[in-house]
């Protein structure tokens, strides 16, 4: 399960005006717990005037090898987000040397490396995870080739260039590197302007075989990944192999289930570290909620449906999800639920967070 450890700033890296990289020491008794495969995320936590805030950011440097030790060091992307708590505070006032509440990786936007082409959509931030899976799977992987194709709205406002342009020329045969900036003008030849479906269909073909990458993974704000996977699946690619992870939704935006019948009274049964119990869920409060003011160590980290860091498995009952930008439709079919954005349908509801 996953669990927080305070962990030392190692380094504190400007990236653009308004983003930075943290990079966190992993001390040798935590490093398998730490140990994260390739496009997962982490949450960090702070306490500011008696309120806690979380927030979810990607884990940008490689995975460790299955084989070896845990990683020593950890590094995520941090963008400045309007009005963001945390962000801000991330930006202006952590510095090495100070420690930070980690929390354990988790997520399922990842590839374990395998020979084959892949392809990459990413917009803004969403390049973080994708630069560790491309440099993961590049560095492992002998056999398989990398295609990047990045939105961003300047050069000066691109998060992680050195870091890309090193895998290009690390790899100049296997990674093949897209850039489209929306508000710059690029050298002749390439791309300018938004990347949305219509121009993604005509895009795609003429840059990569579609129908011979292994696996996609897109990962931006709502409207790019949406549209990325709209044209994706106009070329005909299946959806099993589409991988997304969305960064930026608008907050609560109820879907029709939100007006779902709910049952007057209705208990939760939770396991949790092995631990069980069962409690009242009280009027219009989601199941994590209810979990959350009787075991103040369930997990989660956005409380917005898209981390994913909520994850239970539906033992009993019935519930009904707000939103859902996290699971996978193979995970929710087999039984999962976020308990984020879940709340009773039936009077007896029983959730297992260790499954
Ligand atoms: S806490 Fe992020 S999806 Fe529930």
């Amino acid at each position: 399960m996953a669990r927080f450890h305070p962990l030392p700033v190692a380094a504190v890296d400007r990236l653009t005006d308004d983003s930075v990289a943290l990079t966190f020491t992993v001390p040798p008794e935590l490093r398998e717990e730490y140990r994260h495969a390739a496009g997962q995320h982490l949450a960090l936590r702070r306490t500011a005037d008696g309120q806690e805030i979380r927030r979810t950011y990607s884990i940008c440097s490689p995975a460790p090898a299955p084989a070896g030790d845990g990683p020593r060091t950890l590094r995520v992307g941090v963008r400045l987000v309007d009005g963001g708590a945390f962000s801000a505070y991330a930006l202006k006032e952590i510095n090495a040397g100070d420690e930070l509440e980690v929390m354990t990786p988790a997520g399922r936007f990842s590839l374990d490396p395998a020979p084959g082409l892949y392809a990459a959509i990413v917009g803004g931030s969403g390049i973080t995870p994708v630069l560790s899976i491309a440099a993961t799977l590049l560095a492992r992987e002998p056999e398989a080739r990398f295609c990047l194709i990045r939105s961003d709205r300047t050069s000066a406002s691109t998060m992680f260039l050195e870091e890309v342009a090193d895998l290009k020329d690390r790899w100049p045969e296997r990674f093949q590197l897209v850039t489209v900036l929306s508000r710059e003008e690029q050298q002749a030849g390439l791309p300018s302007g938004r990347l949305d479906r219509e121009r993604l269909t005509g895009l795609l073909p003429a840059l990569l075989p579609v129908e011979r990458v292994a696996g996609w993974f897109l990962c931006g704000p709502f409207g790019l990944v949406q549209g990325a996977e709209r044209a994706l699946r106009e070329l005909g690619v299946a959806r099993t192999r589409i991988h997304e992870e969305i960064f930026h939704v608008d907050p609560v935006a109820p879907t029709a289930t939100a007006t779902a019948p709910a049952p007057a009274h209705s208990t939760v049964t939770a396991r949790l570290d092995g631990r069980g119990g069962s409690w009242p869920v009280q009027d219009g409060e989601s199941l994590l909620e209810t979990v959350l003011r009787n075991r103040p160590d369930a997990p989660y980290a956005c409380k917005g449906g898209v981390c994913g860091t909520c994850r239970a498995f539906l033992v009993s009952g019935e519930v009904r999800m707000d939103r859902n930008f996290a699971l996978e439709p193979e995970e929710t079919e087999s039984g999962y639920v976020l308990a984020c954005q879940s709340h009773p349908v039936t009077e007896k509801v029983e959730l297992d967070f260790d499954r």
